[in-house]
């Protein structure tokens, strides 16, 4: 899996950048000039962006509820972003106090917020990963965050593939992940959809192109295929406001979720 972007190694605070520019739209304050005139820009044609970030949280915390009722205490957060509350944390924890999360960025400075915010917590650990590379998250999770995949796990990932390239085959790191979940696993996703304005779609790829937030924008038929070989649950690969509620407004950006499980 190959990519010529920039390394997320450090912070460069002149380009932007996904967490902080998701920071930004959910009213945080981690973020710099740069993330919030690409934020600014996505809004001036999108104002919606601020009403479909809060709507992605809750299909985060909501499937991860979900996943917990159905039993699963064990809880990978892939492309975690900056801790924003209610967090995956507080939900699990509060159907299960002694669920266990990894909570995996590759961004340095997500690391860094996550570690000041989660250190004395039990149970989570923070952990600087690369959803591009599964076979380094899989051999760690055992040791660093007491994962046991034998046992069942929930992987989310929300709001992050629409930032893993077609060169970069989600597919296979997906298939690679199935591979080692035990049955009865789920993954619950998002993933910025073909189908949202094309105006939006335009200018949100040209203001990211080159940069570590560079988006590619997938059809639900495509988002179905990285998930080849789990069974998708009801309604599909839809977008996220299907899954809350029915009289949510449609959005420009339209952010398609979708839950699956391992037989
Ligand atoms: C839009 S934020 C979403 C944060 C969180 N999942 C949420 O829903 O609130 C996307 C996050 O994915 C992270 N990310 C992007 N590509 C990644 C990759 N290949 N591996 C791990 N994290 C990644 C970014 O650093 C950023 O923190």
């Amino acid at each position: 899996m190959s990519s010529d972007r920039p390394a997320p190694e450090g912070v460069d605070p002149t380009k932007p950048n996904a967490a902080r520019i998701y920071n930004y739209l959910l009213g945080g304050k981690d973020n710099y000039e740069a993330d919030r005139i690409v934020a600014q820009r996505m809004l001036s044609i999108a104002p919606d962006n601020r009403t479909l970030a809060t709507f992605s949280r809750a299909f985060l915390t909501g499937s991860a509820k979900m996943a917990a009722e159905a039993g699963i205490r064990q809880f990978v957060d892939i492309g975690s972003g900056i801790p924003t509350s209610p967090s995956v944390y507080e939900t699990i924890t509060a159907i299960d106090p002694a669920a266990r999360l990894a909570s995996i960025d590759y961004d340095p400075v997500v690391f860094a917020h996550t570690n000041a915010m989660f250190s004395d917590l039990p149970g989570v650990t923070p952990m600087l990963g690369d959803f591009r590379d599964p076979d380094d998250i899989i051999e760690r999770l055992p040791a660093e965050a007491g994962i046991d995949l034998s046992e069942p796990i929930a992987i989310l990932l929300v709001g992050v593939l629409h930032f893993v390239l077609e060169d970069e085959r989600p597919g296979e790191v997906m298939t690679r992940f199935h591979e080692v979940m035990a049955p009865g696993s789920y993954v619950a996703f998002t993933h910025g959809a073909t189908e949202s304005d094309e105006t939006w779609v335009q200018q949100t790829v040209t203001d990211t192109v080159g940069s570590t937030a560079q988006f590619v924008f997938r059809s639900r038929a495509d988002v179905a295929t990285i998930f080849k070989g789990f069974d998708l649950l009801d309604p599909g690969v839809v977008p996220v406001q299907h899954w809350l509620g029915d009289d949510l407004p449609d959005t420009r950006m339209v952010v398609l979720g979708g839950i699956c499980r391992k037989s």
